[in-house]
């Protein structure tokens, strides 16, 4: 059992009010361009992790002349988080009735996957978002890893600052803060290896399912950010002077990877758009499956557009491979048609219409 049992949202976006109670299994949002199906699943997006998928800035968030935005979801485990943030930056964030200050919990109650047309930038894009990728499963599956992240992290940026600094930096000080880096990167390390080598199966499986060849020819290799040939500690003094030059420190677990490989190339350079849609599609449900195996409990998909790019044989394929996770889908199109019959007809309560921001059951 996951997802939520009831969504409210005010001022978000195009969205005026809305409350509705999603199905726990298949949700399909239908309506025009520009009628709002994204902002419903940017609203969940944001109340689950504190961040939207398209503007880095939340003010573009709330609807224009309103003073805030407030997001409220019940979910079906009982628990409930809630979010008020105005257009001045005041934010108040509630789990469970409770204030909380940071997304940590609510981000761990409310686990949420994200399919759309920019879900290309996993394999197009810089390692950062491989990373996210990576620690979104890691951070649900292992408690010990955000302490262990936040130590590394910490470390890194008084080392950075350090290295910023006019002049020769205090060795004893660098030492210090070397030796903290080494002790998170360790721990981050070795839990996203771990988590890696399980996402390889369950990913292989996952995409051998939508496509026989592709699954036995993609590939996932872990890398940690340095070569591990090498200790940590030691590649960090000996690049004291030029990361000094540089100004960054450029080894440690900030530079980790996740390669996306298509027998010895990039799958990037060699597979068509549809393909990569199909390994990111692969990736997202080897997820849902491994979050699952831990938790016992299915994330919520929110699913955009997806028909964009993908035949009609391979969004059957992602289709039912997502309905076959059992978790809760938040699925949009411009009409009903437009997923023809690539979707088990929604029960009653779950087919909501979007027009002008309005949204009815
Ligand atoms: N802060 C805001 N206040 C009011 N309206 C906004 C705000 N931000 C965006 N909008 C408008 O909300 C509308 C809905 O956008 P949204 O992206 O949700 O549409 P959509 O239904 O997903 O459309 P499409 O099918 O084209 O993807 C757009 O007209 C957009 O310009
Ligand atoms: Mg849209």
């Amino acid at each position: 059992m996951g997802g939520l049992a009831r969504l409210e949202i005010h001022s978000f976006r195009n969205i005026g009010h809305c409350a509705i109670s999603p199905d726990p299994e298949l949700n399909v949002i239908v309506g025009a361009n520009a009628s709002g199906k994204t902002s419903l699943l940017e609203a969940i997006h944001y109340l689950a992790l504190g961040r939207s998928f398209r503007s880095s800035n939340f003010k573009p968030l709330i609807q224009s002349g309103k003073p805030e935005t407030i997001l409220f979801g019940e979910l079906a485990s009982g628990a409930s988080a809630g979010l008020r943030k105005s257009r001045k930056g005041e934010q108040q964030l509630k789990l469970n009735g409770k204030a909380v200050r940071g997304w940590e919990d609510i981000a761990r109650e409310m686990p949420v996957q994200l399919l759309d047309t920019t879900s290309f930038s996993l394999l197009t894009e810089g390692p950062k978002l491989r990373r996210r990728f990576i620690d979104w499963g890691v951070f649900h599956v292992e408690q010990a890893f955000l302490p262990a992240w936040r130590r590394a992290h910490k470390a890194l940026l008084y080392r950075n600052s350090l290295l910023k600094q006019p002049g020769k930096p205090d060795a004893g000080q660098l030492s210090a803060w070397e030796e903290e880096l080494v002790a998170g990167a360790l721990q981050v390390t070795a839990s996203r290896e771990v988590y890696c080598q399980r996402l390889l199966c369950a990913f292989s499986q996952a995409l051998s399912t939508l496509d026989k060849g592709l699954g036995g020819a993609v590939t996932l290799q872990f890398h940690a950010g340095w070569n591990r040939e090498h200790d940590l500690a030691g590649l960090l003094r000996e690049h004291r002077e030029s990361d000094q030059t540089q100004g960054s420190t450029r080894h440690g677990p900030h530079r980790a990877d996740l390669l996306v490989k298509s027998g010895n190339h990039r799958a990037v350079d060699v597979l068509s758009r549809g393909q990569q849609k199909l390994v990111v599609s692969a990736l997202k449900v080897a997820q849902g499956e491994l979050f699952f195996e831990t938790r016992e409990q299915r994330p919520i998909y929110l699913v955009d557009d997806l028909a964009a790019e993908l035949d009609e044989g391979n969004r059957k394929g992602v289709f039912d491979l997502l309905q076959s996770l059992g978790a809760q889908l938040f699925v949009t199109c411009v009409n009903r048609k437009a997923l023809g019959s690539n979707l088990s007809e929604p029960v009653p309560g779950s087919l909501f219409h979007v027009e002008h921001g309005t949204i009815m059951a």
